[in-house]
């Protein structure tokens, strides 16, 4: 924690240095732009440096200074880059090494003049290179590529959406997720997106899904921004060839012709072996085919040719960062989290200040369970860029569900508030919401509550589960006939005093059967549980209450609800239990008052609005997914019987195919 709060406390200096710099980088443009003779001089001495410097050097390497008004238009770009070439739309070959690296650096020009829409612009160290294409419709290529680049990236994270699909949702892989071990409540790693039975096939249905965000869509300016490494051997003849067959190669892959595509590409590999952008090419026909096809043999076939354009020499750095980025995407999509995790570290080498890489790599290491390496991770960022909202977000998570509830609200917030890419998601909603509500500022919480259900990230202020199936008709408590639990219920209580007695004779012989809470949604006090079945399955312990077990093995919907659990719950005096909520919908919940005391101020429950008690042999059902909270003020324990079963709403086949919980 030391370590945490130094890094913290860095990050913040860092933030408030880096505030103070851009308020004189401000001040400073304000001053540039009254002393218009100044911009003018300077430029004139950075084109004659750079004409100077091309002749020395035999390189276009020039530290432009270029300064802008109010707003940017291609009109901006073709004045200051015909003051640095007067032939601006001729070829400019010499002496640049490569026609891909001239294309990325005239990229990265417009790029950081229209994309990132910086009203000053200061390139420094760029070989502003213009090419003999439309320069209109390149600047309309790249702008549209980037910004689609943005989404893609931002979207490893928001893959959690479906829950169940991708390595953010508990039932991918076993590794460790971005909150721990899976839980009863919500950790938050899902949004209120309507839930989808799993189709058969070879492939996971957020594919379908995935293929709008993922990168085929921005291919197509960047095959025209590398090239092959042996270009600076290629006429220019050949120069245009390779661009057009490129152009054509991408043109291919925006009408999902995958197969020919793959065919353009692969000439071209076969005449220029270490063209970047003709792998690359390739490796995006690959990963469109195989979300055409289903076929996850042939995204992990793609997955070799991101890592060669990664690995090559002469690839152009915008096009590894990509390359890299989709590659860990596409791991990720997979459930091959390590691979993710050291593609991104190793790209993180070669770009250790990247924002957007190393924002990725924190979520890589919140999928394997390493908080702290993400924690680090967002610090960073944060130390480079005070205001990029995901790593806020991301750092404000980690510390909320470490308990660092002031801190992890603060930068919850922030991120939130940035609107940016990756921020609008239940789960941040949810845990700013709750870290405020746990830091007295229930108000603020009850806001975040409302906009999160304004903005569709839950199904109201009240409903917060993140896993839901949204046609459900749903309200906070429930009678034996509408949750359609009539003979379950007539059952349990017909029995109580039989479990019961087992439960307490578990008790007095066993007491270490009986587990703390460890969801932190404790308050104050003591509460254990012991748990018979969950997410479907029989637990250990169960045979050691053979009765209760074999009562409940005969309600299918409860023991067979993967979405819920049959446990005991013991809570002590003095115990309060935060408002929370339950994960998912598709499951109500029955209580069985088993030992109820009345004394004191008594046990109580509250559901959204509502309040209740529990009474001895009496089963009580509201749903979970509304929040909840229970004081235990009484003077002796009380003790429960929770049975979840299935929402009376979920069909038969979701029951078989929802992803357990
Ligand atoms: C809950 O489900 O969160 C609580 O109501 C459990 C309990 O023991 O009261
Ligand atoms: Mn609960």
């Amino acid at each position: 924690m030391d370590c945490t709060h130094s890094e913290l406390h860095s990050s913040i200096q860092k933030q408030q240095t880096n505030g103070n710099e851009k308020a004189n980088l401000k001040s400073r443009s304000v001053s540039r732009g009254s002393h218009g003779i100044l911009i003018i001089l300077f430029m004139m001495v950075a084109i004659t440096w750079g004409i100077a410097a091309s002749a020395y050097f035999g390189l276009v390497d020039y530290k432009a200074l270029i300064v802008h008004g109010t707003s940017v238009s291609t009109s901006d770009i073709m004045q200051y880059t015909s003051a640095l070439y007067p032939s601006q739309y001729e070829a400019l070959r010499h002496p640049v090494r490569s026609l891909g690296e001239a294309l990325i650096y005239f990229d990265d020009l417009i790029f950081s003049l229209f994309v990132k829409k910086e009203k000053t612009s200061y390139i420094d160290k760029r070989r502003v290179v213009v090419f003999n294409f439309p320069l209109e419709k390149h600047v309309n290529s790249i702008k549209d590529s980037s910004q689609l680049y943005e989404k893609t990236s931002a979207n490893a994270v928001s893959n959690d959406d479906s829950a169940k699909d991708s390595g953010f949702s508990k039932d991918h892989t076993n590794d460790k997720k971005i909150s721990g071990e899976p839980t009863d409540h919500v950790d938050g790693e899902a949004s209120t997106k309507e839930e989808q039975p799993q189709a058969e096939s070879k492939m996971k249905p957020t594919q379908e899904k995935n293929k709008k965000k993922s990168s085929q869509a921005k291919t197509s300016s960047s095959s025209l921004k590398a090239k092959s490494g042996s270009s600076n051997q290629l006429s220019l003849e050949q120069n245009k060839t390779l661009l057009k067959q490129l152009q054509e190669g991408d043109e291919l892959l925006k009408k999902k012709k995958v197969n020919e595509a793959l065919s353009v590409f692969e000439k071209i590999i076969s005449s220029n072996p270490s063209s970047p952008s003709a792998i690359f090419g390739k490796a995006e026909a690959l990963n469109q085919k195989s979300l055409q096809q289903r076929s996850n043999k042939i995204l992990i076939e793609s997955l070799k040719f991101y890592d060669q354009v990664i690995n090559l020499p002469n690839c152009p750095k915008k096009l590894k960062k990509k390359a890299g980025l989709i590659k860990a995407e596409r791991h990720i999509f997979l459930g091959q989290l390590k691979e993710a995790v050291i593609t991104l570290k190793k790209m993180a080498e070669t770009f250790p200040r990247d924002t957007d890489i190393l924002n990725q790599l924190g979520v890589s290491y919140l999928y394997v369970g390493n908080t702290e390496k993400a924690q680090k991770v967002y610090a960073k960022v944060l130390s480079i860029d005070p205001d990029n909202g995901f790593a806020q977000v991301h750092f404000g998570f980690i510390l909320k569900t470490a308990g660092d509830w002031i801190k992890g609200a603060y930068y919850l917030k922030l991120g939130i508030e940035s609107m940016a890419e990756g921020t609008q998601e239940g789960k941040f909603y949810f845990h700013l919401g709750d870290a405020l509500h746990r830091t007295n500022r229930s108000t603020e919480a009850d806001e975040i509550y409302k906009l999160g259900a304004k903005n569709g990230l839950f199904k109201s202020k009240y409903q917060r589960s993140l896993y839901n199936v949204n046609r459900l008709q749903s309200h906070p408590f429930w009678t034996p006939a509408e949750a359609k639990v009539n003979n379950y219920v007539k059952t349990l209580e017909s029995k109580w005093k039989m479990i019961r007695d087992e439960a307490l004779n578990v008790m007095d012989v066993e007491k270490g059967l009986f587990i703390s809470e460890e969801e932190s949604l404790k308050d104050t006090g003591d509460w254990k549980q012991l748990t018979l079945y969950a997410r479907g399955q029989p637990q250990k312990d169960c045979k050691r209450l053979p009765k209760t077990c074999a009562l409940v093995s005969k309600m299918p919907n409860a023991h067979g609800c993967t979405r819920g659990q049959i446990k005991f719950s013991i809570m002590m005096p003095g115990t309060h239990v935060w408002p929370h909520t339950g994960p998912t919908n598709c499951r109500l919940r029955m209580h069985l008052g088993l030992v109820i005391p009345k004394t004191g101020q008594g046990a109580w429950l509250r559901c959204a609005d509502q309040n209740r008690t529990w009474e001895e042999g009496k089963v009580l059902i509201f749903d979970d997914s509304f929040e909840h909270e229970v004081w235990q003020n009484a003077e002796s324990f009380r003790l429960i019987l929770i049975v979840d079963v299935w929402h009376p709403d979920i069909t038969e086949h979701e029951k078989k195919t929802l992803s357990p919980i």
